[in-house]
């Protein structure tokens, strides 16, 4: 197929991220976080390459899970913290779908329901995140109310970090005391904790499970990994040169010509636009590479097209290759422009652009 717009997936990438996970934590038991569609790497295929590699995944959405749970008969799939109701509980019975319990009422929900067979579920205790979990009083109302159900054939205790990726660890520290003070205290069960920051940066936290997301997919949040240890990007967003054009002192570029030429410029236009998901909000001065140079991006990025200043590279035609962010680009750099995050670059791929999977 004619194709302008695309992302690659690198599997090889993907697995050296897995090792890399197991090397840092290798007494744990690794559960791949490939909600929203694998960070947009494509859940399925995420965990056809990691499974074998890692003990389970997790998800965020009802459908997510069952999707995931059709191409993967026999892995551990966990859903998230979710609305729980009779009909979501008969479901993951029916599927074996490990469920977050995150508060009290659900537990009761599933301490008194009848269901074909028992859940594994990960109760989730509130550290400070304030988002999902139960504060300790419904934390160990729940914990006995599961304890010897029939519903229950297993109960892991976790919680989730707030701060895990910055230089200060003191509010890691108090999360992980709350929660591994009161799950010793109700016996010894099986805790997760650490994210890919707390995997990288608080090993104490790594207990029986860890959840790695945004490291598989090649960015370390807490950018102290050494080369040693450097993880590989999974991603490349490519495009091709669809014309270039020299343009005057003065001359704008794109819509309200947002960035005018200081001096005489080759301008490069490229097929990726906002609707691509690229995002709109993209400064000047954004890095795109063009045939692997860097160049700045220069003009407001359109819905289909965005244009890089490529004065400095004499050579660039039509037809000739722009990386977004992926290999020799990473897309926490090209986030950092744009004032957000990998992850919402990785999870906001449009439908159009085509997958490729190397
Ligand atoms: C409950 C939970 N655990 C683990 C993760 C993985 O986080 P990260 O991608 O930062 O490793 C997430 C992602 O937001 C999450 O919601």
């Amino acid at each position: 197929m004619h194709r302008t717009t695309w992302v690659e997936f690198n599997s090889k990438a993907l697995r050296h991220n897995a090792a890399m996970v197991r090397r840092l934590a290798p007494e744990s038991a690794i559960l791949a976080m490939v909600k929203a569609n694998g960070y947009g790497h494509g859940a399925d295929w995420v965990a056809d390459q990691l499974s074998g590699i890692v003990d389970g995944f997790a998800v965020a959405r009802h459908s997510e899970a069952l999707t995931l749970r059709a191409a993967q008969p026999n892995s551990r799939i966990l859903l998230l913290g979710t609305e729980v109701d009779d009909g979501l509980l008969q479901d993951c019975a029916i599927q074996r779908l490990d469920i977050v319990i995150h508060e009290l009422g659900a537990a009761k929900l599933l301490a008194n329901t009848i269901l074909p067979q028992s859940i594994t579920v990960w109760l989730k205790l509130n550290t400070g995140m304030n988002r999902l979990g139960m504060c300790n009083k419904d934390f160990c109302e729940a914990h006995r109310v599961l304890s010897g159900s029939p519903n229950v054939a297993a109960i892991h205790h976790m919680t989730h970090f707030s701060d895990a990726e910055t230089d200060s660890p003191a509010a890691t520290d108090r999360q992980f005391q709350l929660l591994h003070s009161l799950s010793t205290s109700l016996g010894e069960l099986p805790i997760s904790m650490a994210n890919s920051a707390a995997i990288i940066r608080h090993p104490q936290t790594h207990l029986d499970w860890v959840r790695p997301g945004i490291m598989l997919f090649g960015d370390d949040p807490t950018i102290s990994l050494t080369a040693a240890d450097a993880l590989a990007p999974v991603m490349t967003f490519k495009a091709k040169v669809l014309a270039v054009r020299d343009i005057e002192i003065g001359d704008g570029v794109g819509y309200n010509r947002r960035w005018q030429a200081a001096r005489k410029s080759r301008i490069a236009t490229v097929s990726a636009g906002y609707a691509d998901g690229y995002p709109r909000q993209a400064p000047d001065g954004t890095p795109v590479l063009i045939n692997g140079a860097r160049a700045p991006l220069a003009g407001r990025v359109s819905m289909d097209l965005l244009t890089v200043d490529v004065s400095h590279l004499p050579n660039v035609k039509a037809g000739d290759i722009a990386t977004l962010w992926g290999d020799n680009l990473p897309a926490a750099e090209v986030g950092q422009h744009c004032n957000t995050i990998s992850y919402e670059l990785f999870t906001r791929i449009t439908a159009r652009v085509d997958r490729v999977y190397l």
